[in-house]
């Protein structure tokens, strides 16, 4: 158990990877990832998703960045920033990376079960009997309890090859106490009472939220959206050539915030300068507002 689905990223990274090693990890991705492995002289590459493909990783460019101090290879499935949520084919096509190169794999699962209609989830560690997998979750997102600090690794291990990463993950939990006992006690509750109607509403409740935002700034000159799948985000790209008075992302995003009074985040917060992110979870007419008003923005600012 972990202070957080952060701890469990801390403790992941922390376990497999010592100082002067190397980890891979999503372009764009959570920048939590980067800073953990930077606090610790861990190098971070990362490797490029593909937003033409739904996010899918650049398979070959992921290799690419292998050599022999690579001790991990991180997978964000699915995704924040991108909403996006991987086959089981393109899962098994990144295992054999691991496989082939015998890489283990920290697969971030904290958005869980959290996909739209016609996608299906895959928990990675089911796909795979050789490769071993620290899974990381918590109660933040699918629960909507970021507060309660409740996050969790749960340890596949294959073939024995995780003995040590056991007892490393073991001594790193005695460096700080973990989660309060009484938040802790409640977890049994919420797992087996919560009615089975609640995730498949609030999975449809989140898409109704997020075909609102595709709809609404479809119609935004110069902003470009890519679906999402699942979890909580919609990924825009920003043709800033179409704008007379925008520096980049960061300045869209700035001007946005103090013209208009909406606040989403630059892309360049997840190194993927030239888009930016938007939440789905406030309510509709909340939504409404503010799709109305980045409309009246990109319009303004239009050349
Ligand atoms: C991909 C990802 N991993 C981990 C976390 C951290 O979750 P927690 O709030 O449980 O620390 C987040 C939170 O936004 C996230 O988006």
């Amino acid at each position: 158990m972990t202070s957080g689905c952060s701890g469990a990223v801390e403790m992941a990274i922390g376990v497999l990877c010592s100082e002067g090693q190397n980890i891979l990890l999503p372009r764009p991705g959570f920048c939590l990832y980067n800073t953990v492995a930077g606090s610790r002289n861990i190098e971070a590459r990362l490797y490029n998703l593909v937003a033409e493909r739904n996010w899918e990783v650049d398979i070959e460019h992921m290799e690419s960045l292998i050599d022999s101090k690579t001790a991990a290879i991180l997978i964000n499935n699915p995704s924040n920033p991108c909403g996006s949520n991987f086959t089981k084919a393109h899962l098994r096509a990144i295992l054999a990376v691991c496989e082939k190169h015998k890489i283990p794999l920290i697969s971030d699962e904290i958005y869980a079960d959290m996909v739209f209609s016609g996608q299906v989830f895959t928990p990675t560690a089911t796909l795979t009997s050789t490769v071993p997998i620290l899974t990381l979750g918590g109660l933040a997102k699918q629960w909507l309890i970021p507060g309660w600090r409740i996050g969790w690794i749960l340890v596949h291990d294959r073939n024995n090859a995780f003995a040590q990463v056991r007892q490393g993950l073991f001594a790193l939990s005695t460096l700080i106490n973990g989660p309060c006992a009484p938040i802790q006690a409640a977890i049994p509750k919420i797992f087996n009472e919560i009615p089975e109607s609640y995730l498949p509403e609030l999975n449809t409740q989140l898409e109704s939220h997020a075909r609102i935002l595709e709809s609404e700034l479809r119609k935004a000159p110069g902003i470009e959206v890519i679906a999402p799948q699942g979890a909580m985000y919609v990924m825009v790209k920003l043709n800033l050539e179409t704008f007379a008075d925008i520096a980049d992302d960061a300045d869209f995003c700035h001007k946005l915030k103090w013209e208009e009074n909406v606040e989403i985040l630059p892309g360049e917060c997840f190194a993927y300068p030239g888009t930016a992110r938007l939440v789905i979870t406030p309510p509709k007419d909340k939504l409404h507002a503010a799709t109305e008003r980045i409309n009246a923005f990109c319009r303004r600012h239009q050349i």
